[in-house]
C-alpha cells in the first residue's frame, strides 16, 4: 500500500529527526528503506540497525556500504532485548514494523527504545493510521484484514501514542498529513522515565 500511495513517506520520516545525531539505531530495519534515507541525511552518523533477519541486516549494510556508507554495524537479533548499554543512541527510529507485533512485544522493543537512548534523545515511530472518510475507509479495512495482522486496529485511534507514552516517553508531534501514515517524534526525557519493557515480564 505505501508502495503505492505514500512513495514519499520514508524520506519524510528521516526528514523529521531534529539536530544532528551521532548514533542512531533502527529497531526492525527490515528492507531498510527508510535507513537508507537517515543514511544519506546523516552521513556521519554512527549507524546501528537491528533485526532478527541476519541475512536481511547482511542486504542492508552492504547496500549502504555501496553506496559510500562506512558507519554501519548490523544487531542481528531481538529488538525486545537488546545487546546494548543504555544511554547510547541519539535517534532511534522504527518505521512500518510495530504494526506487526503484538502488544507486549511492541512495548518491550519501546521499553529498549527507551533504554538504549540517551536523555534528550529521539525515538521517530511511523506506522499505518486509520483513514477517514467512507470509501478510503473501506479500502483501508479491506486492505488490513487481507494483508496485516488482525490487531493492527490497536495502534488507531490514539493507541500508538498512548503506547510510546507508557513506555515513558514524551510525545511531542503526532502527524497525520502523509498518506495512510502517523509519523510520531518522542523524546526521552530523562533516564528515570524509562519503563523498561523487561520489567514488565519479569
Ligand atoms: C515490516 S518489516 C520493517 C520495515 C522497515 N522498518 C521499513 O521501514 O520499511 C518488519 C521487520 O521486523 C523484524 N522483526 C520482527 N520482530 C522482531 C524482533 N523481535 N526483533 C528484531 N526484529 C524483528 C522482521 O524480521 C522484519 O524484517
Amino acid at each position: 500500500m505505501l508502495r503505492v500511495f505514500g512513495r514519499d513517506v520514508r524520506s519524510q520520516t528521516a526528514r523529521a529527526a531534529s539536530g544532528s545525531p551521532e548514533v542512531i539505531v533502527d529497531l526492525l530495519t527490515g528492507a531498510g528503506i527508510v535507513l537508507s534515507r537517515y543514511a544519506r541525511r546523516f552521513p556521519e552518523a554512527r549507524i546501528i540497525t537491528v533485526d532478527l533477519n541476519p541475512r536481511l541486516l547482511s542486504a542492508v549494510s552492504k547496500s549502504l556500504k555501496r553506496q559510500g556508507f562506512k558507519n554501519v554495524e548490523t544487531i542481528a537479533g531481538d529488538a525486545r532485548e537488546l545487546p546494548m548499554p543504555a544511554s547510547q543512541a541519539d535517534l532511534v527510529n522504527i518505521s512500518f514494523g510495530l504494526h506487526e507485533l503484538k502488544w507486549l512485544d511492541r512495548e518491550l522493543i519501546l521499553g529498549e527504545a527507551c533504554r538504549i537512548l540517551k536523555p534528550g534523545g529521539e525515538l521517530i515511530v511511523a506506522d499505518y493510521r486509520e483513514l477517514s472518510g467512507p470509501v478510503r475507509r473501506a479500502m483501508a479495512r479491506v486492505y488490513f484484514i487481507l494483508f496485516e495482522p488482525r490487531w493492527i486496529a490497536e495502534l488507531f485511534c490514539g493507541g500508538l501514542q498512548g503506547e510510546i507514552a507508557d513506555a515513558g516517553f514524551q510525545v511531542e508531534k503526532v502527524r497525520d498529513d502523509l498518506p495512510i501514515t502517523r509519523l510520531i517524534v518522542a523524546r526521552k526525557v530523562t533516564e528515570e522515565v524509562c519503563m523498561g519493557g523487561l520489567k514488565l515480564v519479569r
